[in-house]
C-alpha cells in the first residue's frame, strides 16, 4: 500500500469512527488535510462549527488566522499538514474530555507515523498536553522546543486565543519566527 493509499484508508476509518460519544452529534468527522509528504505538521484541538459542516480542519475564523500565521513563514495547505487531537466536534466547542482524546489519539499517532514530520506545532494547551507533556502550561511553556523520537515539538497559542486576546499575538509571532528558523536549520522547504 502506498502512503497515499494508507492515508485514504485512515481517513475512511475516521469518517466512520464510533469509538467515543462525540460521533453522535457530528455532521462530519474532520480527519485533517494537507501535504502528506510535508515535514511539518500543525495540531489543533478539535473541529468547530464550520469544520464540522465542511469536514475540513481550520476553515472557520480561527482557521483564517492560522492561514495567515502559516503564510508568514511560507506555509500553506500544500506544503504542511493540519490535524486535530479529536476528529469530531465537541458540543459547544468545549475542551475534549480525556477519554475522548485518548480514543482519538490512535488516529493522530497513525497520521504522525505516516507523515513522519520533523516539526510538530501544537496549537494551544489541549494539543500541547496530549502531544508534548501533560503538565504543559501554554503561557509558561510556549516557544520552547522539545525533542522526542527525532522530531522537534513546539507549542504556541491557539489562533482562537489570539482572536480573543490580540495582546498574545506578539508572542505568537516570536514562536512563528522560531519555527521558521528551525525550518531553515533543517532545510525544510517553504514558499
Ligand atoms: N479549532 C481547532 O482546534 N481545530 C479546528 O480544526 C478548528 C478550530
Amino acid at each position: 500500500m502506498t502512503k497515499q493509499e494508507a492515508m485514504l484508508a485512515l481517513n475512511n476509518t475516521i469518517m466512520q469512527c464510533k469509538a467515543c460519544p462525540l460521533c453522535q452529534k457530528r455532521t462530519s468527522a474532520v480527519p485533517g488535510e494537507g501535504n502528506i509528504n510535508s515535514r511539518i505538521m500543525f495540531i489543533g484541538e478539535g473541529p468547530g462549527q464550520e469544520e464540522d459542516k465542511q469536514g475540513r480542519p481550520f476553515v472557520g475564523p480561527a482557521g483564517q488566522l492560522l492561514d495567515k500565521m502559516m503564510a508568514a513563514i511560507g506555509l500553506d495547505r500544500t506544503n504542511a499538514f493540519i490535524a486535530n487531537i479529536v476528529k469530531c466536534r465537541p458540543p459547544s466547542n468545549r475542551v475534549p474530555e480525556d477519554d475522548e482524546a485518548q480514543a482519538c489519539l490512535v488516529y493522530l499517532r497513525k497520521q504522525f507515523a505516516l507523515i513522519k514530520p520533523d516539526i510538530v506545532v501544537c496549537l494551544g494547551s489541549t494539543a500541547a498536553r496530549h502531544v508534548i507533556d501533560r503538565n504543559i502550561r501554554i503561557t509558561r511553556d510556549r516557544g520552547n522546543w522539545y525533542e522526542k523520537k527525532g522530531c522537534n515539538f513546539i507549542a504556541t497559542f491557539h489562533p482562537s486565543a489570539l482572536l480573543r486576546d490580540p495582546e498574545k499575538k506578539k508572542d505568537a509571532w516570536e514562536d512563528m519566527k522560531s519555527i521558521r528558523e528551525k525550518m531553515d536549520e533543517l532545510g525544510i522547504e517553504h514558499k
